[in-house]
C-alpha cells in the first residue's frame, strides 16, 4: 500500500490509512491492535506493573515526576530482578515543565584496582570474567543517582519513596508468569550462585506463577537506604558486607571505591528534527549521538513517503543505522577519559555528506562504509552491550517529564546476590573493550576509547529521550535492548513523528536493526514477505529476530497523555 505522508508529525491528525496500515502490520504480527492508555494528569510507563503502580500512587499523592521516578527505580529493584536494580547503574533524563533539563549519569565505573588487561587470560585473549563472577562488577551508581535526582528535584520525603520497595521486598509480591518464567529459565546466571539460587530459585524448587517471592535481606538493605539515604548503601553495614564479600571472592570493589563514587551531571545532547526539539543522552552513551546522526541523515530523503516499514523507509533508516554504527565503532567512549568528537559527528555538513553516500535503490555493503571522520580523530571502540536493561517514563500533572534507563547489563547482571544484602550485582565491566584492537567474544572490535581505566565509565547504548515542540512536551521514550536500544528508540520516534502512529501502535509495530557489522538486516517477526523480498532484492542479507529493543513511550496528544508499552511484554502504563 502506498501512503503519501507529510513530513510533519501526524499523531495529532490521525490518518485513517496510517492507522489501517498499523492494524494490518499488528495483526500479521499476531497481536491485537490496542489503544494507548490515556490520562490527563500523570502517567508512568514501566516494564513491571507493580512498580508502575508504585509510581502512580506517588503522583496521585502529590509527588512530582522525579519523586515517582525514584520510587519506581527502587520498586523495580524488587519486582523486576532481571534488570531493576540497586547494584547497577544508569541514566536519568529530566525535563521540567519550565524547560529546565538535566542528565544524571549514574553509570557504574571501573574500580580503582581495574586495569586495561584485567580480563585477558594467559594466552592474551579475553576471558569470561567480565561477564561472570565477582570481578565483572563495576561500582554501582543507582542509589547515588536516585538520591541526587531527589535532592535536586524531589518534593516528597525520601523515606516515603523508598518505603514501597521495602514493603514489596519484605512482604513479598505475587509472581506473574513472565517473572516466574524468567526466573526458571535455564539460561539465567542465577543458577550459578548459591545465594541467588537460594533466594530466587528456592534452592532448586523454582517458584510457580502465583506464588509469593519475599526478599528479607533486600528489604533490610533498602530499609537502610530509606533511613540513611545513599550513605546507607555506600558506607556502613552495606558497604562493609559488600566489600568483605568482594575481597573474599577475588572481586575488585573496595570501600573507597564505594565512598568515591560520584554521579555526574551532564548537559543533555540536543538537536532538532522535523521541527521538534530532541533532548537525549550524551556520552558515555552512544545512544544520543546515534539518534541525532540518524535523524540528520534521514532529513531531506523523503524516506517516509511510502509509509512506515515500507521497503523504502526500512532501506533509508537501515542505511543511516549502518553509517552511525560504523562511527560508533571508532569514536565513542567516556568523555571524561577520551575526547569524543560529538560536535564533528553531528555537524550538518558531515551528515549531509554521509547521507549522500546512501544509494536510494541499493544496500551499501558494510565493507564499503567505514567510520567517516578524518583519520586524526579516529580510535577503535567496542559497541557490544547485552540485551537486558530496563526503561521507564514518568510525566506528572505539571508536565515535568523523566526518562530513566538503568541496568545490571546482562539478565540478572552477573547473577551474584551479595550474601546478607539481597541485591544482584551488575556485570557492566563487559561493556568495556576487554582487549582494545581485537574482536571480543561476540565478534565485536575493541578499542582504545573504551579501554578499561580506573574510574572510567563503560560505553553504553542507553537512549532516554524527550521530544518537545517549542516549549510543549511531545514525547518521552526509551528502551532496553543492548546495541539495539538506539535503533529501537529511533524507530518508535519516527513512527510517531513521521508516520503519525499513536504511542501503542508505535511501540508494537515490528522493528528492524542493522549495525554495520555484521552486515545483516534483522527484521522482527511480522514483516510481510513482500517487504522482506523487496529488501533482499535491494541487496540486504535479511535475518529474522525476536526483538529489537523493548520500547516504552508516552506521547502527548492535544494535552492528553497517551502511553504505550509493548504488547509482546508484560509492562504497564498507569495513568490518572
Ligand atoms: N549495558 C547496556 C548499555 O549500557 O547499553
Amino acid at each position: 500500500m502506498r501512503i503519501l505522508l507529510p513530513l510533519a508529525r501526524l499523531a495529532h491528525m490521525p490518518s485513517r490509512s496510517v492507522r489501517l496500515w498499523a492494524l494490518c502490520a499488528l495483526v500479521s504480527f499476531g497481536l491485537p491492535a490496542k489503544e494507548p492508555v490515556k490520562a490527563t494528569h500523570g502517567m508512568v510507563g514501566a516494564q513491571e506493573p507493580l512498580a508502575a503502580d508504585v509510581g502512580l500512587t506517588v503522583l496521585k499523592n502529590g509527588g512530582n515526576a522525579v519523586d515517582a521516578a525514584v520510587a519506581v527505580g527502587f520498586a523495580l529493584a524488587v519486582t523486576h530482578p532481571v534488570a531493576g536494580n540497586i547494584g547497577g547503574g544508569g541514566f536519568m533524563l529530566v525535563r521540567l515543565a519550565n524547560g529546565t533539563t538535566d542528565f544524571l549519569d549514574f553509570r557504574e565505573c571501573a574500580p580503582a584496582k581495574a586495569s586495561r588487561d584485567m580480563y585477558l587470560g594467559p594466552n592474551g585473549n579475553p576471558t569470561r570474567e567480565s561477564i561472570y563472577g565477582w570481578k565483572s562488577a563495576g561500582v554501582p551508581g543507582t542509589v547515588a543517582g536516585l538520591e541526587l535526582a531527589h535532592k535536586k528535584f524531589g518534593s516528597q520525603d525520601w523515606k516515603s519513596l523508598v518505603t514501597p520497595a521495602v514493603g514489596l521486598a519484605k512482604d513479598g509480591f505475587t509472581l506473574t508468569e513472565p517473572v516466574a518464567a524468567a526466573l526458571r529459565s535455564e539460561n539465567n546466571p542465577l543458577n550459578q550462585d548459591p545465594e541467588s539460587k537460594r533466594i530466587f530459585l528456592r534452592d532448586g524448587n523454582p517458584y510457580k506463577t502465583g506464588e509469593v517471592l519475599k526478599q528479607p535481606e533486600l528489604a533490610s538493605t533498602l530499609d537502610r537506604i530509606a533511613r540513611q539515604g545513599a550513605k546507607g548503601f555506600y558506607r556502613g553495614e552495606t558497604a562493609k558486607k559488600l566489600t568483605a564479600e568482594m575481597a573474599a571472592h577475588g572481586g575488585f570493589i573496595t570501600e573507597s571505591d564505594l565512598q568515591d563514587y560520584k554521579v555526574i551531571e551532564r548537559l543533555p545532547l540536543t538537536g532538532t528534527y522535523h521541527g521538534y526539539n530532541v533532548i537525549t543522552a550524551p556520552p558515555p552513551s552512544a545512544g544520543g549521538v546515534g539518534l541525532l546522526q540518524m535523524m540528520g541523515m534521514l532529513t531531506g530523503t523523503t524516506y517516509e513517503s511510502d509509509g512506515p516499514n515500507s521497503p523504502k523507509a526500512v532501506h533509508f533508516v537501515a542505511e543511516a543505522m549502518r553509517r552511525f554504527y560504523a562511527d560508533r565503532s571508532e569514536y565513542l567512549g567516556d568523555p571524561d577519559f577520551y575526547n569524543v568528537p560529538v560536535r564533528q559527528l553531528l555537524d550538518p555538513a558531515y551528515l549531509t555528506w554521509r547521507r549522500g553516500t546512501i544509494d536510494p535503490e541499493r544496500a551499501t555493503p558494510s565493507e564499503l562504509i567505514g567510520p567517516g571522520l578524518p583519520k586524526h580523530l579516529q580510535a577503535r571502540v567496542s559497541w557490544y552491550e547485552s540485551k537486558e536493561t530496563t526503561h521507564y517514563n514518568v510525566v506528572d500533572a505539571k508536565g515535568n517529564a523523566v526518562a530513566v534507563t538503568y541496568t545490571l547489563n546482562n539478565s540478572y547482571g552477573n547473577g551474584i546476590t551479595v550474601p546478607g544484602l539481597g541485591f544482584l550485582l551488575n556485570d557492566e565491566m563487559d561493556d568495556f573493550a576487554a582487549k582494545p584492537g581485537a574482536p571480543n567474544m561476540f565478534g565485536m572490535v575493541g578499542a582504545d576509547a573504551n579501554a578499561i581505566e580506573p574510574g572510567k565509565r563503560p560505553l553504553s547504548s542507553m537512549t532516554p529521550t524527550i521530544i518537545t515542540k517549542g516549549s510543549k512536551l511531545e514525547m518521552v521514550v526509551g528502551a532496553p535492548g543492548g546495541s539495539r536500544i538506539t535503533t529501537g528508540v529511533a524507530e518508535v520516534i519516527f513512527n510517531v513523528l513521521d508516520f503519525g502512529l499513536n504511542a501503542q501502535d508505535a511501540v508494537d509495530l515490528p522493528r528492524f536493526h542493522l549495525q554495520w557489522k555484521p552486515d545483516v538486516l534483522y527484521l522482527q517477526t511480522g514483516f510481510p514477505l513482500q517487504t522482506e523480498g523487496a529488501l533482499r532484492a535491494m541487496g540486504y542479507d535479511v535475518k529474522p529476530t525476536d526483538n529489537v529493543a523493548r520500547v516504552e513511550a508516552i506521547v502527548v496528544n492535544n494535552g492528553t497523555l497517551e502511553g504505550g508499552t509493548e504488547s509482546r511484554l508484560h509492562g504497564k502504563v498507569a495513568g490518572y
